[in-house]
């Protein structure tokens, strides 16, 4: 299997967790910082290095997924080394966080190209053999932000709902190939959100709470959906908070009007828009929404 953004966090996690089950996996991992800034081989080798130590099969890998010439690179690697690919992660990730007023079309696109872009052409990458074979599955990380909402992240917002699209698009193109594709919106402790200022007491006891969502709880979901156990799994979304799994709604009509005669922007406003507010969104962000500690 391949796992992307291995090299540390939560994909670290989901590759030991997959190796523990039995599964040859491609630690895939450029080495770079929270902001897609510098490389590294390091962190990959890393990891495999555990697995191995565990007894485990791991190769390395730091072909960056946001580029379709690399993300087939990493691919082939897996087929090169496994003879064999059934399960493509699409975890790896970046951060460029600015107030949309202030985001910059450099920041947008690298945002996009390691979540949106990268997710497509890794997927892109192993769709011709998961079909060719007539199975595979895919587990791609969305977020909170995107779902949600969340302040100062419209890039990674947009390409974190932009995966979920990709995901459905791929479990409805590729069911007749026995291929899923579910997405895993996590909450984690990990370097990601390991910036959080503890300056007031306040800030430390929210901090100490936020550590408990541990990166490896992610995981257990991601080897049960690799499993022949969630064969009949696609096109979900789950979120994963420490010790809490949630299956999250998809985009549904919540209530409707009708004029026989057609709508004017006069009767829009005395009726369709009244009878419609009720059912609104707030303004919510992810804290709004999951509110309590995490558990
Ligand atoms: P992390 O920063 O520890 O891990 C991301 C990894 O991706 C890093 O090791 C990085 O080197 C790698 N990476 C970045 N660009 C890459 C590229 N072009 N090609 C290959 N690898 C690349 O962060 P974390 O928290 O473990 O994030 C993992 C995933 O979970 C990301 O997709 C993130 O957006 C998502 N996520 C995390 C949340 C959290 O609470 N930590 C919340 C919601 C989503």
């Amino acid at each position: 299997m391949v796992v992307t953004g291995a090299g540390g966090g939560i994909g670290r996690d989901f590759a030991l967790a997959m190796a523990a089950a039995g599964a040859s996996v491609l630690v895939n991992d450029i080495g770079t910082s929270v902001k897609g800034e510098g490389r590294d081989t390091g962190p990959a080798q890393k990891v495999v290095d555990e697995i191995r130590a565990a007894g485990g099969r791991a190769v390395a890998n730091t072909d960056s997924v946001a580029e379709w010439e690399s993300a087939n690179r990493i691919i082939a690697s897996a087929l090169d080394s496994f003879q064999g690919l059934d399960v493509v992660v699409n975890n790896a990730g970046i951060l460029r966080d600015r107030f949309f007023f202030n985001l910059s079309p450099d920041d947008w696109r690298a945002v996009i190209d390691v979540h949106l872009n990268g997710s497509f052409y890794v997927s892109r990458a192993a769709a011709p053999h998961f079909k060719s074979q007539s199975s595979g599955c895919y587990v791609h990380i969305t977020s909170t932000s995107g779902l949600v909402g969340n302040l100062g992240q419209a890039n990674y917002a947009a390409a974190k709902l932009g995966i979920v699209g990709l995901s459905k698009s791929i479990a409805l193109d590729m069911a007749k190939y026995n291929v899923r594709s579910n997405c895993i919106s996590p909450f984690a402790w990990s370097r990601m959100i390991g910036s959080i200022p503890t300056e007031t007491d306040e800030q430390k006891a929210r901090v100490e709470k936020l550590k408990s969502m541990e990166t490896a709880k992610i995981a257990p979901l991601a080897v049960f959906l690799a499993s022949d156990k969630a064969k009949d799994v696609t096109g979900q979304i789950f979120a994963v908070r420490a010790n809490e799994i949630f299956l999250m709604s998809q985009s549904r009509p919540l209530r409707s009007v009708h004029r026989a005669e057609g709508w004017t922007p006069e009767t829009i406003s005395s009726h369709a828009i009244p009878a419609l507010r009720e059912h609104f969104y707030p303004l919510h962000r992810s804290q709004d929404v999951f509110s309590w500690d995490p558990l």
